[in-house]
Parts: C-alpha cells; sequence; structure tokens
C-alpha cells in the first residue's frame, strides 16, 4: 500500500506520517511546499504520478478567529483545496480521507451529535470546512469523511502545549469555562482512523477521544499532569471576546464508529496522561 498525506508537517499530518512509516507503509508526506493543495493541476499532476492508494488529507487552513477576517483564503483552502484533492482522487481510484469538524455544528443541541445531524456552523472555519466535506462527498471517488474536535498533540500551537508554554512564562492563564467539547490526542486520531480504513469503513464517522470537558477544565488537567503551578481562571465565552463565534456543546458521538471498532475510545484524560508523561509535550 501507498499513502500519501497533505499537510504532512501538521499536528495530524506529522502524526498520520509515523503512524503508517511505523507499521511498514510506504508514504509520500507533502507539506505546503512540496504540495499546495489549493493549485488545481499541480494537485491532480501530483496525485497522477504517485498513484497512491490512499489520500490522507491533513491540509487545511485552521486559523479559526483569522478565518473571520480572512474569508477568502480559508475557503480556497477547505473547500477549494478540498475539491482539488477529492477530483484528483476520483480520477486515480484513490480512497481519500478528508478530516473535518465539531465547528460544522451550532452546538445547541442537548446531546452528542451524530453524523445523521444537520450541520449548522457558526464560523468561517466551520463554514468552509462543511463545504469541504460536501465537495469530497459530490466527488465521485471513494471517501471517509473524519469529523474531530479540539486535537492536542506534539506540534504547532494546539491549546494544551500553549497553556503549559504559558504557564511555564509565568503567565496569568484566563480559559473559557462555557464551551464543551471531546480533547483528542493527535495521535489516537490517527492510529482510529488507520483502524477505520483497515475495516473498510467509508462515508462520515466520528471520532474523538471519549469524555467531554470544557477548555478550562482542560487546562487543569493538564496543568496537575504537567505539575505546573499557574494562576488559572474561568472566563465566559463573552468575556473572552473571540472573533469567531464557537458552539457551546459540540461533542461528537462517536457510538457508530465504537460499534465499526468494536471497542471504546480511549478516555480524554487518559489521553492527556499518555502525551504529557512520554516526553512529547
Ligand atoms: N486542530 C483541531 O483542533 C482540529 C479539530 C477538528 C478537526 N481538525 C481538522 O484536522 C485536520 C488537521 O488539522 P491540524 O490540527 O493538524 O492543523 P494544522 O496543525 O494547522 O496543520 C494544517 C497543515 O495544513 C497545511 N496547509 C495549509 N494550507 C495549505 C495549502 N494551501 N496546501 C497545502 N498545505 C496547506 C499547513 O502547512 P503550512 O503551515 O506550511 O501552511 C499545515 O501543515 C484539518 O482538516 C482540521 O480542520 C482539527
Amino acid at each position: 500500500m501507498k499513502v500519501l498525506v497533505t499537510g504532512a508537517s501538521g499536528l495530524l499530518g506529522r502524526e498520520m506520517v509515523s503512524m503508517y512509516r511505523a507499521r511498514g507503509v510506504h508514504v509520500v508526506a507533502c507539506d505546503s511546499a512540496v504540495l499546495d493543495v489549493t493549485e488545481e493541476s499541480l494537485v491532480r499532476e501530483f496525485i497522477s504520478s504517485e498513484a497512491p492508494d490512499l489520500v490522507l488529507h491533513c491540509a487545511a487552513y485552521t486559523a479559526v478567529d483569522r478565518a473571520e477576517s480572512e474569508p477568502e483564503r480559508a475557503f480556497a483552502t477547505n473547500l477549494g483545496g478540498a475539491q482539488n484533492v477529492a477530483q484528483a482522487c476520483a480520477a486515480t481510484g484513490a480512497h481519500l480521507v478528508y478530516f473535518s469538524t465539531d465547528f460544522v455544528f451550532d452546538g445547541c443541541s442537548e446531546t452528542p451529535y451524530g453524523t445523521d445531524d444537520e450541520p449548522r456552523p457558526l464560523s468561517v472555519y466551520g463554514k468552509s470546512k462543511l463545504a469541504g466535506e460536501e465537495a469530497v462527498a459530490g466527488a465521485g471517488g471513494q471517501w471517509t469523511t473524519v469529523r474531530s474536535s479540539w486535537l492536542f498533540g506534539a506540534t504547532g500551537a494546539n491549546f494544551v502545549s500553549t497553556i503549559l508554554e504559558r504557564a511555564r512564562g509565568g503567565a496569568p492563564l484566563r480559559v473559557v469555562d462555557d464551551q464543551r467539547g471531546s480533547p483528542t490526542w493527535a495521535r489516537d486520531l490517527a492510529g482510529t482512523t488507520a483502524d477505520l480504513i483497515d475495516i473498510g469503513a467509508t462515508g462520515l464517522v466520528h471520532v474523538t477521544n471519549g469524555g467531554t470537558a470544557t477548555w478550562y477544565e482542560l487546562a487543569r488537567s493538564a496543568l496537575e499532569v504537567a505539575e505546573l503551578e499557574a494562576d488559572l481562571q474561568p472566563v465566559s465565552s463573552e468575556e473572552w471576546k473571540a472573533a469567531a463565534v464557537r458552539p457551546r456543546d459540540s461533542v461528537l458521538d462517536v457510538g457508530e464508529t465504537e460499534a465499526l471498532l468494536g471497542r471504546s475510545l480511549a478516555p480524554w484524560p487518559e489521553a492527556l496522561r499518555a502525551f504529557l508523561t512520554g516526553g512529547a509535550a
């Protein structure tokens, strides 16, 4: 099997590359300098000449707040890029895995969001990712869309790493305590995605770590596990005043995924501990 990873230098892309390489699979790792997914002819020619069996499309515009003032860039990457990759995969017969987000939902549901629930994104980022989902489903190829949430891991400006860095620097921390989601270790998302592909899962699937938290609860747990003292205060979304509106409760229902896999997904506190005590933080 040959796997091509877009966005290979990002948080999830790196985990995907190392996980498949550790399994002995031939991986073509493409960062944005090698494969800009917004370049339609480049994407078509690159995927056609590499002829991968599986494309893990991890490239995305992920700056949720900045997207509010740069909607064209967000859509160019998250819709245009997904469309280019999906069409190239459909043309060559490669199976495409597209990653999407809990931010396609408005967060007003009383219960976790299932794959049949109607998306209603509140932000430019959420709208652009949903548009990408639709492009992938409409391209005529074989696809799996994996929605996940609240990723943390070893690379980039992710929430857990940022909190720990600021705490180490002695900065006071104000963290939103009225948004709820399922924190997810990028490494667990990579492994579960590979397991789902191995068993032939197609269509829309939800993959997160188990359990839920607010950003404040996640920050508090990260500080506890890392044994760091910090001045940590909960604040409301209204006080925090982010540019993008985020869902209040965007927990994804992973019951179908667990049934497919025949196992439970690891609870986020366990995943957080494994990440922070494994020397990866
Ligand atoms: N992070 C989360 O909490 C979260 C939650 C749910 C779903 N997701 C989804 O999971 C996927 C991976 O996210 P992530 O957290 O790994 O994001 P990330 O760390 O920001 O990585 C995204 C990667 O995409 C690359 N990229 C951006 N524009 C590109 C372009 N035009 N062509 C090629 N590559 C481009 C970036 O490269 P450069 O840095 O060189 O631009 C970066 O390496 C995304 O689809 C995201 O929407 C993320």
